[in-house]
This record gives structure tokens, C-alpha cells and sequence, in this order.
């Protein structure tokens, strides 16, 4: 009776390493999800595209807004939104409605 469920955990537990490698482990990535989720969702800045130094003056203006960060932290974060985020990747194309 319970075999079809233990059979479904298993599943689930099996699969998550790979759903996780579906992109390489990047602190910045993390850091930004569990930082910048914070206050607002990443609707406010998804669509941006800007260098890792203004990404890093966007997040001083979060900090003047209230977070409190490491300058370490703040670097990684930068790191990461430069990359993802930076002048020369495209815009996410407007949804079909
Ligand atoms: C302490 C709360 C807080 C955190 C944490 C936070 N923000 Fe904000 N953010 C705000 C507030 C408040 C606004 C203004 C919202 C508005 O105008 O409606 C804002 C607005 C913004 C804007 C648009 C206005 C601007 O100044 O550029 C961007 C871009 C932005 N946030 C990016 C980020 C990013 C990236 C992170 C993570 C590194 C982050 N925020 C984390 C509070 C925060």
C-alpha cells in the first residue's frame, strides 16, 4: 500500500541533485535569492541590465533602504547580478499574452 509513496520519495530524493546541477552552484546566485527576496520580489530588477559596479551601487542604495550587508557580500552579489544581469545579455522577451 505504502510502496507507490516510498517509491515517489525515492524518486524525488533521487532527482534533486540533478535538478540542482541544472545550473553550477553559484553563491552569488544564492545570496541574491536569499538577500534581495527580502523586501521586494526580483520583478523590480530582473528586466535591468547594468555592470557589476552599478550593480554594487543598486545594492548600497538597498542598504540605505535598510539591509545590512558585508562588503564581501555586496561583491558577490555584484559579481553574480554583472554576469546574469549585465549590459550585453538580452532582455527577457515581454510574454505572450
Ligand atoms: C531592506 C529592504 C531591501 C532589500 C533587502 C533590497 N531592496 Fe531593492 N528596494 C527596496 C526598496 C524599499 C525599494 C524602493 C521600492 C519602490 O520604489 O517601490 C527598492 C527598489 C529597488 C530597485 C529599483 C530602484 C533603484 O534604486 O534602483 C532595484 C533595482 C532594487 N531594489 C534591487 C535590489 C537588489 C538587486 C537587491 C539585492 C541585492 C535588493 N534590491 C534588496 C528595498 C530593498
Amino acid at each position: 500500500m505504502l510502496r507507490p509513496l516510498f517509491a515517489f520519495v525515492a524518486l524525488v530524493v533521487l532527482s534533486a541533485p540533478a535538478v540542482a546541477q541544472d545550473k553550477p552552484a553559484d553563491p552569488g546566485r544564492d545570496l541574491v535569492m536569499q538577500k534581495c527576496a527580502q523586501c521586494h520580489t526580483d520583478s523590480i530588477w530582473r528586466d535591468q541590465r547594468q555592470d557589476a559596479r552599478a550593480w554594487e551601487a543598486t545594492a548600497y542604495r538597498m542598504m540605505a533602504r535598510g539591509s545590512i550587508w558585508t562588503t564581501d557580500e555586496v561583491k558577490t552579489m555584484a559579481a553574480f547580478l554583472g554576469r546574469e544581469f549585465g549590459p550585453d545579455v538580452p532582455r527577457a522577451k515581454p510574454q505572450q499574452r
